[in-house]
């Protein structure tokens, strides 16, 4: 059985959060907006028991290139961002295409705790506690086709409030892909909190996906289209950089990155001489997805 955040953070905390939270109700009589309401998910058994890191760390050193390139611009420019209403379009090869809502993707009754590390592809990681559902429980609601293979994801178009867009960095809007088994594996879920509130602006919401096994970049923010298709989807950093970037961006220490190694990496927050650790095949998930590469060359499908 693993513990929930909440066994594991200083009571301080907690009470700071209530005081918070009582604040924001107050708020709300006296007509101002309304306090983000307090998640929670079911302990999960694939959570990892690393210590995660704070929620300081998990919101103000990111990458959402729509918000600025810096690891800063995301917490300082996020908070235009409108994520109520939204909707996702879920099309293709499903039976029941249509926009859905995030509460009917992510109701709260489904949600789950999944503290996962995440390795982004420049080599540094985290500790994150995410509370989402698991995409296969979406894919089985909306009903995949036999013939589909692949599930496209894109993020929302919207260069008024994600300055990023108003310049060419990335062929917006941002895409990526998975294979139809990646997409089923248990560990792939879309992301709707993280610790115990509504997912922060700068780390992607209302909802985006979260992909243990894969460099972060996979792992798309603020999603509003998911397609199920036969054809391998287009994603962005793979389009940009096919020598950099492929389509599985699977973590491997032993595949480098043409301008730099793979072998190790920096978890933020550890200290100025906490020294590198070493980074493991799949991050540490290879006994659950090593099986779904057999016999592929992993040099070559990066
Ligand atoms: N999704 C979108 N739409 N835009 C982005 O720039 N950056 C990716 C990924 N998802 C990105 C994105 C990268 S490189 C990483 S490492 C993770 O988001 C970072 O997630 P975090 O900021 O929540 O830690």
């Amino acid at each position: 059985m693993k513990l929930n955040w909440s066994d594991v953070t200083p009571r301080v905390d907690y009470l700071d959060r209530r005081a918070f939270m009582v604040a924001g109700m107050a708020a709300g009589m006296a007509g101002l907006a309304p306090p983000a309401m307090a998640l929670t998910g079911r302990p999960s058994a694939l959570s990892t028991d690393e210590k995660p890191n704070t929620i300081a760390e998990i919101t103000n050193y990111n990458n959402f290139y729509e918000f600025g390139t810096g690891k800063e611009d995301p917490a300082r420019n996020a908070g235009s961002l409108t994520t109520d209403p939204w909707s996702v379009e879920i099309g293709g090869m499903v039976e029941r295409p249509g926009s859905y809502s995030v509460a009917d993707l992510a109701p709260e009754n489904a949600l789950e705790e999944r503290i996962y590390r995440l390795r982004c592809v420049e080599a540094w990681s985290m500790v994150i506690p995410w509370i989402g559902v698991p995409l296969a429980a979406v894919l089985n609601k909306i009903g995949v086709q036999p013939g589909a293979k692949f599930v496209a994801f894109e993020t929302l178009m919207r260069p008024e409030e994600m300055p990023g867009q108003q310049r060419a960095i990335l062929d917006w809007p941002y895409r990526e892909g998975l294979r139809i088994d990646e997409a089923m594996h248990p560990l792939t879920i879309l992301a709707t909190g993280l610790y115990s509130d509504p997912l922060p602006n700068q780390n992607g919401a209302p909802i985006r996906l979260v992909v243990p096994w894969k460099y972060g970049f996979k792992s798309i923010k603020s999603v509003v289209r998911i397609t199920l298709t036969d054809q391998q989807p287009s994603c962005t950093w793979q389009d940009m950089q096919p020598q950099e970037y492929g389509f599985y961006a699977n973590v491997n220490p032993q595949v480098d990155h043409p301008r730099w190694s793979q072998a190790t990496e920096r978890r933020v927050g550890s200290g100025l001489f906490a020294g590198r650790q070493d980074t493991l095949p799949f991050n540490g998930y290879a006994d659950q997805v090593a099986s779904l590469y057999q016999g592929m060359d992993l040099a070559k499908n990066y």
